[in-house]
């Protein structure tokens, strides 16, 4: 596994910005999918049904309230699909849908990014400071974010990073923090290599608080020189002080099922795919996150500076393990055939 990774590490250097160090630690692990559903215990807590499906990966004990003050994720959860088993956290997107010529919905799968194998999900990234002096402080129990808007339909929301990019069959990992040539929409041809999408949380914190009203001023992005790249390299504002490592998602939709000239739409000025929000741009794309792991094991981890999928630090379960925790789904509603309208929008 080492030696498949070696050419993305290569990838992601050469993409770096001139102050990253050449030696840039990043964990970059495969979590799979625990289950596609139609909760959100971030921003529709106890609804059942949340506005719009997600599909989600990491400890089984998520559910529709996940209340901070009594949820404790490590001890509620008896396995996680992700490869560090003491990383009970849980990571969420929305959800990628092809529309057909006839108007029928079908839900798009997901692989496993390069150098990972096992179902898909999410790669889960955390990258601490390019700079080995900075003091990288990890997650509190009962930490939760979110970046992206998923109400952005028809606009970007800048304040974001949350991109896509159309893959080639194998390879292009240039500036993989929404540098070029990734874009906040959708691509609009075929994607050999199916569409891959980005999602970066910021990474510095008030230093206070575990959560805020719209779940994303207790964070901010750094400011200043290589933002835009790999690693907090930037300046964290003095409102939000404290670095936190950065948290990235990277999902690797299979698009490429859905390119063969028959079901690709004759009339080529639009493209096929829609978010499970409603939206055929791809502004509304998201990326919600709880913090569960256990104990100090992400604190000792960010310290020992670990990279990929191998650390002395952690415990790590095989690709196997990860695979077989799921849980059931809570909503019943089929949203694996070819569905008339997307789940929770009827007047799609
Ligand atoms: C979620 O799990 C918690 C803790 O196990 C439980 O108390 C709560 O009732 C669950 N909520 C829902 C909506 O299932
Ligand atoms: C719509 O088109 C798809 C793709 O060709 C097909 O599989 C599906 O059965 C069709 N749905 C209906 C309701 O005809």
């Amino acid at each position: 596994m080492q030696q498949q990774l070696k050419p993305l590490a290569a990838g992601l250097l050469l993409a770096s910005h001139a102050a990253a160090q050449a030696t840039m630690p990043m964990m970059r692990f495969g979590c799979s999918q625990l289950v596609v559903d139609r909760l959100d215990p971030l921003v529709n807590p106890g609804s059942i049904p949340s506005p719009h499906l997600h599909q989600i990966v990491g400890g089984n004990s998520f559910n529709a309230s996940m209340d901070p003050a009594s949820h404790d994720l490590v001890e509620k959860s008896t396995c996680t699909s992700c490869t560090f088993s003491e990383d009970f956290s849980n990571y969420w997107t929305a959800v990628l849908f092809f529309r057909a010529r006839n108007g029928s919905y079908k839900r798009v799968s997901q692989s496993q990014e390069e150098g990972l194998t096992g179902r898909g999900g999410i790669t889960v990234y955390y990258i601490p400071s390019a700079d080995a002096k900075t003091t990288v402080k990890a997650f509190k129990p009962g930490f939760r974010m979110l970046i992206g808007d998923a109400t952005s339909l028809t606009s970007p929301s800048p304040a974001h990073k949350v991109c896509h990019r159309c893959m080639p069959s194998s390879g292009d990992n240039r500036n993989i923090n929404c540098g070029a040539p990734d874009a906040a929409t959708l691509p609009s041809s075929p994607c050999i290599g199916g569409i891959r999408s980005i999602i970066t949380f910021p990474t510095c914190w008030d230093g206070k608080n575990t959560d805020s009203p719209d779940h994303m001023s207790h964070v901010a992005y750094a400011t200043g020189a290589g933002t835009n790249d790999v690693g907090p390299t930037g300046k964290c504002p003095a409102s939000h002080p404290v670095v936190i490592p950065q948290v990235m998602y990277e999902v690797r939709w299979r698009t490429d099922e859905f390119s063969s000239p028959d079901l690709w739409p004759a009339d080529t000025k639009q493209q096929p795919f829609v978010w499970s929000t409603g939206d055929r741009n791809g502004y509304s794309q998201h990326g919600d996150y709880v913090f569960g792991w256990k104990g100090d094991a992400l604190q000792r981890a960010l310290d020992a500076r670990c990279t990929n999928n191998v650390c002395a630090e952690l415990k790590t379960q095989t690709v196997e393990e990860a695979d077989r925790c799921t849980i059931a789904r809570t909503v019943k509603e089929d949203v694996d055939g070819w569905l008339p309208s997307i789940p929770g929008l009827s007047m799609m």
